[in-house]
């Protein structure tokens, strides 16, 4: 293939992808593929010979795009959103074309700047205040083990990036019960346990006690341990519960701990001033993240995170050798100094693209909608007999079950609850998933794709109404 063949190809592919994402509708949400379906159906070798990109693209057609779960499809209401945009795919191409690496200010000047400015456009778009530094992480989970690194060395005076862990005082840190995997992941990555990752009890809100944090704080301390960091959460994955930040956080820093706030999806939502109290206080934290491609049509990845000091991210992060210094470059950013990859996507640029072609309103409207439409369902599902709303709405989360009057709440309930989802999933046109919420099975519905619209919430109940009726009936 040549240069000069990408504009036909292109111009295919464009077409392809317009079509693609214009009759999603159409599709199943989630393919029906069995397990090992797809590697049955390629040559267990290579070709040794170039092949044709007609062949390649035709099978593109017919062997991946049938065994894709469409992310982008309107009725997708599973997990969180991993959306994108038309002005995203565009920007993504272009990244591919320039295929720069952009690890240092001088390996690509437009790669760093954008990344720094777009960040702080975001940083003015969120309200989250003044003083934060920007960087693109891949994904919520990398930044916060960035801060967690970041914390761990904090507390040690820089000793454990010298002499390892071995022989320094036991640290811990605390979180919500409700904090997503990554938190606890982060800790044992970074070497400083699972065990010494402390959850703290929730109130009836969802909300993380603090008189249960600053004890256990103070317990720890009489222990001979050495708390340090504290990672608080602000759109929780399970069902949306939030931390109350203007209560943790200042209680956090006159321990001394270094804090993080997780609101890697929740974070779009506050480009909307109306939902900004679920994070109020969220600029005296020292590190925060939240995800443009969850919630702000920017296509994975893209995962936004601020720190107040970015000398505490480069003393963790930083190494310097000779053959990575920038030269007669003062007062320039060099991301790989304070990232745990050396090599760097162009990533500002589809997020530069996505922010000008909606403009701020644009996106607000966006997210409105499917705050609004959230609302809208779970006032309509909870008002049919045998639908339990299990968790209020948050944003663009809720969650239900079926109970069929007269039902006892346990282990039956979960089973039929689990039968019911997958007849919901094996039907087709939507999606959904469970989590366990206080014990028990639940489903959430998320909205949150760029492409829903009304019409796919009026399909989503008519959906889930007319599949849940064996189940109530048989129930009763
Ligand atoms: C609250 C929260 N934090 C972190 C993550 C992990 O995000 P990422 O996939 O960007 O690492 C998720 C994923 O859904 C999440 O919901």
């Amino acid at each position: 293939m040549k240069n000069s063949d990408l504009e036909a190809w292109g111009a295919r592919a464009a077409a392809w992808s317009a079509s693609y994402l214009d009759t999603l509708g159409s599709r199943p949400v989630r393919p029906q593929t069995r397990p090992g379906e797809v590697r049955e159906s390629l040559p267990a070798a290579p070709p040794v010979d170039g092949e044709s990109i007609e062949s390649i693209f035709t099978d593109f057609e017919n062997l991946v795009v049938p065994h894709v779960t469409n992310w982008q499809h309107p009725r997708f209401f599973a997990y969180f959103p991993s959306n994108s945009s038309p002005p995203s795919v565009l920007a993504e191409w272009l990244t591919a074309t320039l295929a720069a690496q952009c690890m240092l200010w001088q390996t690509s000047p437009a790669g760093t700047e954008m990344e720094v400015h777009v960040l702080d456009w975001l940083r003015q778009m969120t309200g989250i205040g003044e003083g934060w530094h920007g960087v693109i992480q891949t994904g919520a989970g990398m930044a916060t083990l960035s801060a967690i690194l970041t914390a761990r060395e904090k507390a040690l005076d820089w000793a454990g990036k010298e002499q390892g862990l071995a022989g320094q005082k036991t640290l811990r840190v605390y979180t919500s019960l409700h904090a997503h995997s990554s938190v606890e992941k982060a800790v044992f990555l970074s070497g400083i346990g699972r065990e010494n990752l402390v959850k703290i009890e929730a109130d009836e809100t969802g909300a993380m006690r603090a008189d249960a944090l600053r004890a256990a704080i103070a317990e720890d301390r009489a222990a001979g341990y050495l708390p340090c960091a504290l990672v608080a959460v602000v759109g929780g994955t399970g069902v949306g519960y939030s931390d109350r930040l203007d209560e943790v956080l200042p209680l956090a820093r006159e321990e001394g701990l270094f804090t993080h706030v997780d609101a890697a999806w929740a974070g779009s939502a506050l480009i909307c001033p109306e939902f900004r109290g679920i994070a109020k206080g969220i600029e005296m934290a020292d590190s925060m993240v939240m995800n443009p491609h969850k919630w702000l049509m920017t296509n994975f990845d893209c995962s936004a995170h601020f720190v107040k000091s970015v000398d505490d991210l480069q003393k963790t992060m930083s190494i310097t050798p000779a053959y990575l210094v920038t030269q007669d470059a003062d007062g320039i950013q060099d991301y790989s100094q304070i990232t745990m990859e050396l090599g760097r996507r162009f990533r500002a640029l589809k997020l530069w693209f996505v922010i000008r072609a909606y403009g701020v309103a644009g996106l607000q409207k966006i997210i409105r909608d499917h705050v609004a439409w959230a609302e809208q369902l779970a006032e309509r599902l909870g008002a049919v007999p045998g639908i339990e709303l299990t968790s209020p709405v948050q944003l663009g989360l809720f969650s239900f079950r079926l109970r069929p009057e007269g039902t006892e709440d346990g282990e039956a309930l979960d089973r039929l609850n689990a039968e019911f989802l997958d007849a919901v999933n094996g039907d087709g046109t939507i999606y959904l998933t469970q989590t366990v919420h206080e014990g028990r099975y639940i489903i959430r519905v998320s909205i949150g794709t760029t492409a829903t619209s009304q019409d796919d919430i009026d399909i989503a109940f008519d959906t889930i109404t007319r599949l849940a009726a064996p189940y109530l009936k048989t129930a009763t």
